[in-house]
């Protein structure tokens, strides 16, 4: 969203006061956007279309943030939560939106992004592709417990929020969550412990005061949608040929959420590289069942260095994954990215921001061989402002 600097009426908006603000969209971090006098006004929990009196809580120098005084006119958008401790929890920002409408403000996103951060205005974004579940989607949740309250923190403070289940986690995690509610039920108020919750295929699992991902590396939270983001990656690459297997590099590969697939379902031979060594130490496990004269190789290391020795070899490929963390590529992987000629390249991204930046680097470094053919937004995480992409780029045959 564009912040705008104060128009010429000279109007400013002070702390304390109040103001009539119509809501025209959502943001990254989950807050209405409205504009009064070319000022923007970023105001949680409320929707497209809400016409507000809004408290102006913190000033900025071309934006300020406001809280709802009244609603004066609701709008068609919102929904009553379903969550009898959202807005203080802080898990969920959107539960008083309608899903239709979370999806289409996501799509917003995408294309505010691309536009603002990758100067591209004409860029193809297919319609995003909803969640099978809009509610108990997540396959993990991390609880605190103090004495005998088990909720999560409020957002940004130590403020424990009880609550007897969570609106965004599969059914199998509250039903553990009442067990660990009867277990504290006699702690004495200072005991505290963090629980993480996850599942797996077949059962439930716990891990106490240690996050689960430190020992297995990172997953993906929604299994079911993730299971389709998979399925449509493995479209985007294609069919390779067993008698002549094309090879297929997966950049921040994790544990091997797409390589394993383009291995065993694609017959690519792959080549994945992520930070984490208990994540690479899956992968490999997994794929030792790999179908007969394929190539898997994974490596525990930092991306754009890793890269960097592959271009140094010479090495060649003829797709490359990328599914980075929030915070996208380290500028210094393009280059060396660039010179493993792939002819097809797709980022998965779970910020449109840091991809659209990574994008406009990869634009630059190549001088313009590569070019985006459509971006597929897809909702990982309903109820929330987070969006997940997967960008198709590819290569233009010739050096124009
Ligand atoms: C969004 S996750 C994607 C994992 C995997 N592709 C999946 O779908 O489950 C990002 C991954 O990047 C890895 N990572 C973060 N920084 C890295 C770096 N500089 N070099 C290599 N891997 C990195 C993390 O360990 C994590 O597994």
């Amino acid at each position: 969203v564009k912040s705008s600097t104060p128009d010429e009426s000279g109007f400013t908006p002070e702390r304390g006061k109040t103001y009539e603000v119509t809501i025209h969209s959502l943001s990254h971090g989950g807050s209405g956007v409205g504009r009064l006098e070319g000022f923007v006004f970023f105001v949680p929990y409320s929707a497209p279309g809400d016409v507000l009196e809004v408290e102006v809580t913190a000033f900025k120098k071309n934006y300020v943030q406001a809280r709802i005084v009244r609603i004066i006119k609701a709008s068609e958008q919102r929904q009553t939560p379903h969550c009898p401790v959202f807005g203080q929890c802080g898990g969920c920002q959107w539960q008083h939106v309608i899903y239709e409408e979370q999806l289409r403000q996501k799509e917003l996103m995408v294309q505010h992004a691309l536009s603002r951060i990758g100067r591209e205005e004409n860029i193809e974004i297919k319609p995003i592709k909803g969640s099978p579940s809009e509610f108990y989607y997540r396959n993990r949740a991390q609880f605190r417990t103090q004495g005998s309250k088990v909720g999560f923190y409020k957002r940004n403070s130590h403020e424990l929020i009880d609550f007897e289940k969570c609106y965004i986690v599969e059914s199998a995690i509250n039903e553990e969550l009442v067990k660990i509610k009867s277990e504290v039920a006699r702690h004495d108020p200072s005991t505290q412990n963090k629980i993480e919750v996850f599942l797996s295929e077949t059962s439930v699992h716990r891990s106490m005061n240690q996050a689960h991902s430190e020992e297995t590396g990172f997953s993906q939270v929604n299994s079911k949608q993730n299971e389709r983001m998979v399925d449509y990656v493995m479209g985007l690459v294609g069919k390779s040929d067993l008698k002549q297997p094309q090879y297929l590099l997966d950049l921040f590969c994790g544990n091997g959420n797409f390589s394993l697939p383009a291995l065993m379902g694609q017959h690519f031979n792959v080549y994945g590289i992520d930070a984490s060594r208990p994540a690479i130490a899956v992968a490999r496990e997994q794929a030792q069942n790999k179908p007969h004269g394929l190539t898997a190789q994974f490596v525990a290391g930092d991306c754009s260095f890793e890269v960097k020795k592959l271009a140094r070899a010479g090495r060649k490929f003829s797709t490359i994954l990328l599914d980075p963390p929030r915070v996208g590529c380290d500028s210094r992987l393009w280059k060396n990215l660039v010179a493993l000629e792939a002819e097809t390249i797709i980022y998965i991204s779970c910020d449109p921001s840091t991809f659209s930046r990574d994008w406009a680097r990869l634009k630059g470094v190549s001088e313009d061989r590569y070019k985006i053919e459509f971006v597929q937004p897809f909702d990982m995480f309903p109820q929330t402002f987070h969006v997940e992409l997967v960008a198709k780029i590819t290569r233009s045959p010739e050096k124009s």
